[in-house]
């Protein structure tokens, strides 16, 4: 049952960052998170099991995401099969998401008690942010990709900031299909269906030649092993089969396409990058600047002005953000471009390197990308 909107307006420090997450629960289709976030917040409101077990993370910053933490966790106690009360009601492994007020009572106390029971090895599986990497989120980087392809007859290298298990890098290599068209392999293991909407879409009649794909991350994920599988799969909604399918799906095709993964800070990985005659450097950031402080953003941008005039015609560079513009718990992500030189393509929309430029909207978690004429994004 969704809270009224203003139902915790006086929450305050873990019971508030709960009611927000309960809101964001609702907005992007988890109603078992919604359920369990509104009862979370409920409880930590006052003295009970829950205000307890989380006492230590008490005086959090809403900005440590304290909630996605939690949820996380437990989410991966349910996979390990660690919480089998909890289980039952788990689509993730097989249970079935609660319908009603009993089921989710029952639920929601076997969740407490997952986390009661397991309380020692909450520091150590609540120390680090969450990190999600859905394959949905690549339906819009693959259009900017298209985009690239069409403007420049030139091989790309693709290096992502904050790429947690590189999933986006694989963007090429996915099956993006859209009433009407497609495009990416044919056979690829995995399939964006329904992924595209709006107008203009990118062009479907080019094919962008990736001849590198590297990712930085402070925490970098390897989806070649189970420890790796199985901290991704914790972030995701576990009443959300389909994103839990394309994720099974892309830790198949990563499998496949090598992807280069450095544990570096993003700030440093960018002040390494340099143009390469003959290649279009496209690097690009999707979820991932609502980390950085504001000196870590003015850094960046510092290093991508630098970039962009170090750009020529033979190799020029292209910065992708796929971001949220306004509050982190907006649903809205923008796809925003901006180019070293402007190529003629989109000479109608930047009128100086380095303008920026949206092209779509999407979702948090990716799907459905929402393509629209491109014009200066509302804000910057
Ligand atoms: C929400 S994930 C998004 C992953 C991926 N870009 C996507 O769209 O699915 C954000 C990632 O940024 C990484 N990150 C945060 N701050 C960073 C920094 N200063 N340098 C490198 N990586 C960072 C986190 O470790 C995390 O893996």
């Amino acid at each position: 049952m969704p809270g009224r909107p203003d139902e915790f307006e006086d929450r305050r420090g873990l019971a508030r960052d709960f009611a927000q997450q309960h809101h964001a629960a609702v907005r992007n289709g988890s109603p078992l998170y919604a359920d369990l976030c509104r009862a979370a917040s409920l409880d930590l409101a006052g003295a009970s099991r829950l205000t307890d077990v989380l006492a230590p993370w008490a005086d959090s910053r809403a900005g440590d995401l304290v909630p996605l933490r939690v949820l996380g966790a437990v989410h991966r106690l349910v996979l390990e099969r660690a919480a089998p009360a909890l289980a039952l009601w788990f689509p993730s492994v097989g249970g079935t998401a609660p319908t009603d007020a009993l089921g989710r009572d029952a639920c929601y106390e076997a969740w407490v008690d997952a986390l009661v029971e397991h309380a020692d090895r909450l520091p150590a599986l609540l120390a680090s942010p969450p990190q999600t990497n859905d394959p949905g989120r690549a339906a819009a980087l693959a259009g900017a990709l298209q985009l690239v392809a069409a403007a420049y007859d030139l091989q790309v290298r693709v290096h992502e900031l904050g790429t947690s298990a590189g999933l986006n890098l694989l963007a090429d290599r996915i099956r993006v299909s859209w009433p009407g068209g497609a495009i990416g392999p044919y056979g690829s293991i995995l399939r964006l269906d329904d992924a595209w909407a709006g107008h203009p879409l990118p062009p479907d009649d080019v094919s962008p030649v990736v001849v590198e794909r590297v990712g930085c991350d402070l925490d970098p994920v390897d989806v070649t092993t189970t420890e790796g599988r199985l901290h991704l799969t914790s972030f995701v909604w576990p009443d959300q089969a389909e994103r839990l399918d394309r994720l099974r799906d892309a830790f198949r095709l990563a499998e496949e396409v090598p992807v280069e993964l450095v544990r570096v800070d993003l700030v440093e990985h960018l002040r390494g990058l340099r143009p390469q005659r003959g290649t279009v450097l496209v690097v690009w950031n999707s979820s991932t600047w609502f980390y950085l402080s504001a000196d870590q953003r003015a850094e960046a941008e510092q290093i991508f002005q630098e970039l962009g005039a170090a750009a020529t015609d033979d190799a020029p560079v292209v910065h992708v953000a796929r971001e949220y513009l306004g509050d982190m718990f907006t649903t809205s992500h923008a796809l925003v471009l901006r180019w070293w030189p402007v190529p003629e393509s989109q000479s109608a929309y930047a009128a100086r390197p380095g303008d920026p430029v949206q092209y779509a909207d999407s979702p948090a978690h990716g799907l459905p990308v929402t393509w629209m004429p491109p014009q200066p994004p509302e804000r910057p």
